[in-house]
């Protein structure tokens, strides 16, 4: 049964034998395994990810290798927005050969009604995954929160500031927010979807969702969150929202509704969970540039982590951020090897 799962016993508060961890961005450059199948067939990121076979290929190897708690399916955040139209390329940076930036360049922006159709091979990826998995992980399925995907759709590529959101942000109220209603109900459809397909939780990314002053989070990039967690709520998978750099707007991040909040390493995170409360769980957040460290070290971290959270149940370790394409893989299957054997009741 699913709700055997330490990883999903987790999000809903339940105690558990030793803690799950699984690691964001686990499949990846750093596993040769990974770089290999990527080199197989046609070259592109995108031709993997829309490669239903090769797609779940790479998302079992974490799996297999560092014995994780949870899969995450291999897609991308941005992959969600080509059906509005949003033509998108990696290099491996990810850019859109059509930037929003317009009130007519939002206007067509397409919502699709069906986005199992729109994007069939997701739905084929993920009934994949269920049965490889059944019995042995739950599967996570993801997207961008709205503010994230909006960051790359206006800017058109990764940027420090993104300011080109910004200006219509503060300089075209309006439009941002017809902007994000859009984007908002497309990734509604689109994470509604996963659920159907048989995503068992999901994770919003909200990479850039501390980019701006607590009270512009409030009035710009919360609603939206807000309005897209209630959409997932009551279907028995929980939500988890990271918001990367929210260590000082914990409690903001918190009223967007989430079953666990994902906490990046710039917050301590017993001082987080005092001040989040026992009613919601966490995830996090060892500093991903630990993974360099020699292995004790890495047991001491991963011990100061579990010293924090203090038995409190509702605790997912992971790290802060994305793995780094260029960590040893051993070191991350010491990690998690770590995690397990320090916190074993
Ligand atoms: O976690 C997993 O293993 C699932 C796969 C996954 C990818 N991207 C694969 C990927 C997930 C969950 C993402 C999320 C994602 N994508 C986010 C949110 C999380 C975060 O890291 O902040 C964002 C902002 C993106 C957009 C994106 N995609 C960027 C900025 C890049 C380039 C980053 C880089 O390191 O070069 C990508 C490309 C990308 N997405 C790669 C992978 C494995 C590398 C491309 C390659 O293999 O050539």
């Amino acid at each position: 049964m699913s709700t055997e799962y330490n990883f999903l016993k987790a999000c809903r508060l339940e105690p558990v034998d030793q803690v799950p961890v699984w690691l964001m961005r686990q499949a990846g450059r750093y596993l040769p395994q990974y770089r290999e199948v990527r080199s197989k067939g046609k070259g592109t990121f995108l031709d993997l990810c829309k490669d239903p076979a090769r797609a779940a290929e790479v998302t079992i190897q974490p799996i297999d290798i560092l014995n994780v708690d949870a899969a995450i399916m291999f897609s991308d955040i941005l992959t969600a927005v080509e059906p509005m139209g949003m033509q998108l390329d990696f290099h491996p940076a990810p850019e859109f050969a059509n930037p929003v930036r317009t009130r007519a360049d939002v206007e067509a922006l397409k919502v699709p009604e069906d986005m199992a159709q729109a994007l069939p091979f997701l739905p084929d990826i993920i009934g994949r995954l269920r049965k490889a998995f059944e019995g042995r992980v739950p599967l996570i399925g993801f997207g961008g929160a709205p503010f994230t995907l909006a960051c790359y759709m206006v800017e058109g590529k990764g940027s420090k500031d993104f300011a080109s959101l910004k200006q219509i942000m503060y300089g075209d109220t309006e439009l941002y927010h017809a902007l994000m209603e859009k984007i908002t109900e497309l990734d509604s459809r689109y994470l509604q979807m996963q659920i159907e397909a048989g995503a068992q939780a999901i994770q919003i990314f909200d990479t850039w969702g501390g980019l701006v002053a607590p009270h512009d989070f409030e009035r710009y990039v919360l609603p939206y969150a807000q309005k897209l967690i209630a959409s997932l709520k009551g279907r028995g998978v929980p939500i988890l929202y990271f918001v990367k750099n929210s260590g000082t707007m914990l409690e903001l991040v918190k009223e967007a509704g989430s079953d666990v909040i994902g906490l990046d390493w710039h917050v301590n995170l017993g001082k987080a969970r005092d001040l989040l409360g026992d009613d919601v769980a966490v995830q996090g957040n060892l500093d991903p540039t630990v993974l360099y460290a020699p292995q004790p070290y890495i047991e001491n971290e991963v011990q100061r982590i579990l010293d924090e959270n203090a038995g409190r149940p509702g605790f997912i370790f992971n790290l802060g951020h994305g793995i780094l394409p260029t960590v040893p893989p051993e070191n991350a299957i010491f990690m998690v090897d770590a995690v397990h054997r320090l916190s074993r009741a």
